[in-house]
């Protein structure tokens, strides 16, 4: 990292993530200077955040008279995807970190890739839905795209040289029904699917990570950050949360990136590479205070959602906008009280197996299929209910 200051702008800041960025950022507050701030409806959240932060922009998704008022003096409000976009073209930013939740970080993060600026990615959708597109932008704008997921920042780290990995290893702490019985899981309320035993997240990646359908998403995340086919990218379930991921070199060997589960240590890694910095460090990393490092297969029977991301990503196209489209509005759905937790798969699979399958699509396309499949998922929850 360049003596300078880092110019940064962070979409999602009043979300889990963005939080834990400015924890990031207050502790390397000589390296950072924030562009702008921008949220969705916590505008409470932002109005502090901007007090203590003093970005030149804010952006917030209320129109509300109540959202223009009450800034601290000489920042500049914008509004809505519009909002987004101007600061995603703006120049001045060397890094964005795009941490918000659902398929708005799409458009900004391609914005911010045709201007040049690099990313730090944390929102799962914007590869998820259009990771073939965004993929050939970042190469044509020569611009890096460093993942903020603790998995995919792990195999970051891990590769030296790409031409030489036979296999990606993506680890998954399986979640709070890891050792349930299937009908616990079918029976389960909300409060037991938001009570995840390592991380500490936003409510829809949260029942992501109970249904494993997180780790679904994270292997078609896998597939396109480092250009790897579905057959070589393995599951394996790891409780202690401490091995992030791994990769098998030709030779066999193999080389993980480990450390304690703490979402600040990725946030920080993709900020501030390719340096490293003490920041938000608190305590020495110690293998004796481990003690065990666990793995497992996983059981598909009981996670089912992770091998229809393995069907979803080998079809390509709009199968995986099909596929995260139709499970987002069945978690709100289940979030609502609306359905139960295990008719999140059916109900996406329902919408899969039904979904004609457009290769190539373009970025209007993708958000077509993305409304259609929300439209005919919402139908379908009702029949559910
Ligand atoms: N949390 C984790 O540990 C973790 C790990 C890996 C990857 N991720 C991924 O990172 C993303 C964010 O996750 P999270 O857990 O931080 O979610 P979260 O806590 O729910 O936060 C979501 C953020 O997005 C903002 N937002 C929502 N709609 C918006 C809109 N229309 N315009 C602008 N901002 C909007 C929210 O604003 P308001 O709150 O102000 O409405 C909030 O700042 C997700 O894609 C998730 O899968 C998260």
């Amino acid at each position: 990292m360049e003596n300078k200051k880092r110019k940064i702008s962070i979409i999602g800041s009043t979300g889990s993530i963005g939080r834990q960025a400015l924890e990031v950022i207050e502790k390397l507050e000589d390296k950072f200077e924030i562009i702008a701030l921008a949220g969705g409806n916590n505008v409470e959240l932002l109005k502090k955040q901007a007090e203590k932060f003093k970005p030149e922009y804010i952006c917030s998704n209320t129109p509300s008279p109540h959202a223009r008022e009450g800034w601290s003096e000489g920042v500049t409000i914008l509004h809505g995807p519009e909002g987004l976009e101007q600061i995603c073209s703006n120049k001045e930013n060397d890094i964005i970190l795009v941490a918000c939740s659902g398929k708005i970080g799409l458009r900004p993060t391609l914005t911010a890739i045709k201007n040049g600026i690099d990313i730090a990615l944390a929102n799962k959708e914007t590869l998820v839905m259009a990771g073939d597109i965004v993929m050939n932008e970042a190469k044509k704008y020569g611009v890096n795209i460093i993942p903020v997921d603790s998995e995919h920042c792990a195999i970051h780290q891990c590769i030296k040289d790409i031409k030489q990995v036979d296999k990606l290893i993506i680890t998954a702490s399986g979640g709070p029904f890891l050792h349930k019985s299937i009908e616990d899981m079918k029976n389960a309320t909300v409060e037991q699917a938001l009570a995840h035993p390592r991380w500490n997240m936003g409510k829809k990646i949260t029942v992501d990570s109970a249904t494993l359908m997180n780790k679904g998403l994270e292997i078609i995340e896998a597939h396109h950050l480092f250009g790897f086919n579905y057959d070589d990218i393995d599951v394996v379930i790891h409780p202690q949360s401490i091995v992030h991921s791994a990769i098998e070199y030709v030779d066999g060997s193999v080389i993980a990136q480990l450390g304690l589960p703490s979402m600040h240590i990725p946030i920080q890694y993709a900020i501030t590479y390719p340096k490293r910095f003490e920041g938000i460090k608190s305590k020495s990393f110690n293998f004796a205070d481990i003690a065990r490092l666990d793995f497992e297969k996983p059981d598909y029977d009981k996670f089912p959602t992770v091998k229809l991301a393995y069907k979803m990503g080998r079809l390509g196209g709009t199968a995986t906008v099909c596929m995260n489209a139709a499970n987002e509005e069945a978690v709100f759905a289940f979030l609502d009280g609306k359905i139960k937790l295990y008719n999140i798969y059916e109900i996406t699979k329902r919408m899969c197996d039904e979904h004609d399958v457009i290769q190539n699509p373009t970025i209007d396309e993708i958000f077509t299929v993305d409304e259609l499949i929300r439209r005919k998922t919402k139908e379908c929850i009702k029949k559910f209910s």
